[in-house]
């Protein structure tokens, strides 16, 4: 332990030296008789007790207790004032001013010990209880730190598999849809065909019967009246009008399909696969609009405005899937409205600077003041338990910030629609 005894007399610096020394605790004892030279002192060495004398020139003990006091660097170290005053009114000065104990002049030695001793437990059960409270601290630190990196780890890990599920479910609906798609699409053809060859013998009958009518033979006049009556009432005619309709029509479903699965299979690869390529923006929306006409279709018309000819360098299936984030929000605020006439969702695309930006509008609710700072957090939101993950956007986030060097803004207003901008380097663009 480091002691400073500050007196200015010179017998009493010596007095209280040799009592000090017969403390073996005490390994240091610093003297000073000059009261102005204590501060820098006690920012040079860092002492363990300070002993304190009250009258003195220059600056007395109160100022320099003040003083010691008043700096956070050194106000806990413990200050026993050193004196011959006995009035009352000294003591409470002193003990106000954070003094914590007091020694008497002329030194009686079984009190000075007492005290000194007394002073040097507490200073090291505090310095114990400091470097407790400062482990403490850094502990806490350390669990801030993990519980950070688990958070982070969390998320990576929920957004991976998040997107992977998308990946497989994907890949397999494409496959289960793509099979039985075939063999309709290859049915309606040989229908088709064969729909062709029925018209065409339900004509030849026709003119056969024509023929016929010119014969005029009564048994033979019977005969057609009997197959025309029938082929009315059958209502042939309508039926194979409807059929070719019907027919077309189907087919026109297999071709959606097929697009549907085509798009599918856009989503179907790894999306731990970072590959970037330059694509067709409208082949990329349109993939997305088909993935996500279900959610769309019964809240919303989806207005597609941009220049056709528009590139964009990305990884198409993370292009894809913050598209399909931020438009099936966009429907489902929509619908969350509960109106009954069809919302609109809009999505533009221009050259800006030096980014390719895509706009997706919609006259939705609008996202309140309070929240729009929180949607792009991992896990934040609004929707009933069950209904939303609250990673969509964080997901999006990620993409574009991180893997794509873009930037992804929002604009909303309250009752009117929430616009949300993607925007992407053109400079990597080709
Ligand atoms: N177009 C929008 N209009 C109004 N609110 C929106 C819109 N887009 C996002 N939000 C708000 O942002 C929140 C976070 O969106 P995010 O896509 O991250 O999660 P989620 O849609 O709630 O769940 P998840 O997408 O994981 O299923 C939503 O819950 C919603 O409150
Ligand atoms: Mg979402």
């Amino acid at each position: 332990m480091k002691i400073l005894v500050v007196d200015d007399s010179k017998l009493n610096l010596v007095t209280a030296e040799n009592q000090l020394k017969k403390i073996p605790s005490i390994t240091q004892i610093f003297l000073c008789q000059e009261s102005q030279n204590v501060e820098s002192l006690i920012q040079e060495m860092q002492f363990d007790i300070i002993l304190l004398d009250v009258v003195m020139p220059v600056l007395s003990g109160f100022d320099i207790l003040k003083l010691i006091k008043s700096n956070a660097q050194y106000d806990d170290i413990p200050v026993i004032m050193f004196t011959s005053l006995s009035d009352e009114g000294s003591f409470e000065k002193c003990f106000n001013l954070g003094a914590s104990d007091y020694i008497t002049k002329p030194i009686i030695p079984i009190e000075f010990n007492a005290r000194i001793k007394a002073a040097i437990e507490n200073r090291a059960k505090s310095i114990k209880l400091k470097k407790m409270i400062l482990d403490a601290q850094k502990q806490n630190n350390e669990f801030k730190e993990i519980n950070l990196q688990l958070r982070s780890t969390q998320f990576h890990l929920v957004q991976s598999e998040k997107m992977a599920a998308i990946g497989q479910l994907a890949a397999g609906v494409a496959h289960e849809i793509n099979n039985p798609i075939g063999f309709i699409g290859s049915n309606l053809e040989i229908l088709s065909k064969y729909l062709n060859r029925i018209s065409e013998y339900l004509l030849f009958i026709e003119k056969k019967q024509n023929e016929l009518k010119s014969i005029s033979n009564a048994e033979c006049d019977r005969i057609i009246n009997e197959t025309m009556e029938k082929y009315n009432k059958l209502k042939i005619k309508y039926i194979l009008d409807e059929l070719s309709n019907i027919v077309s029509d189907s087919e026109n479903g297999v071709e959606r399909v097929k697009n549907i699965v085509q798009s599918l299979r856009v989503f179907a690869r790894s999306a731990d696969d970072d590959e970037k390529e330059t694509y067709l923006l409208l082949d990329i929306i349109n993939s997305v609009i088909n993935i996500s006409i279900n959610e769309i279709k019964y809240v919303a018309k989806v207005k597609v405005d941009f220049d056709r000819e528009l590139m964009v360098y990305c990884n198409k299936v993370q292009l894809g899937q913050v598209l399909i984030n931020i438009i099936v929000n966009a429907a489902q605020a929509i619908k969350s409205q509960q109106n009954n006439t069809l919302g609109e969702i809009s999505i533009g695309a221009y050259i800006k600077e030096e980014y390719l930006c895509i706009k997706i509008k919609d006259n939705g609710p609008g996202i309140p003041k309070d929240i729009i700072s929180k949607i792009f957090e991992p896990f934040f939101t609004t929707k009933d338990v069950g209904q939303g993950t609250g990673l969509g956007l964080s997901v999006s986030y990620d993409i574009i910030t991180k893997k794509h060097n873009g930037l992804i803004e929002v604009d909303s207003i309250v009752d009117n629609g929430t616009t949300f901008t993607i925007k992407l380097p053109t400079y990597i663009s080709k």
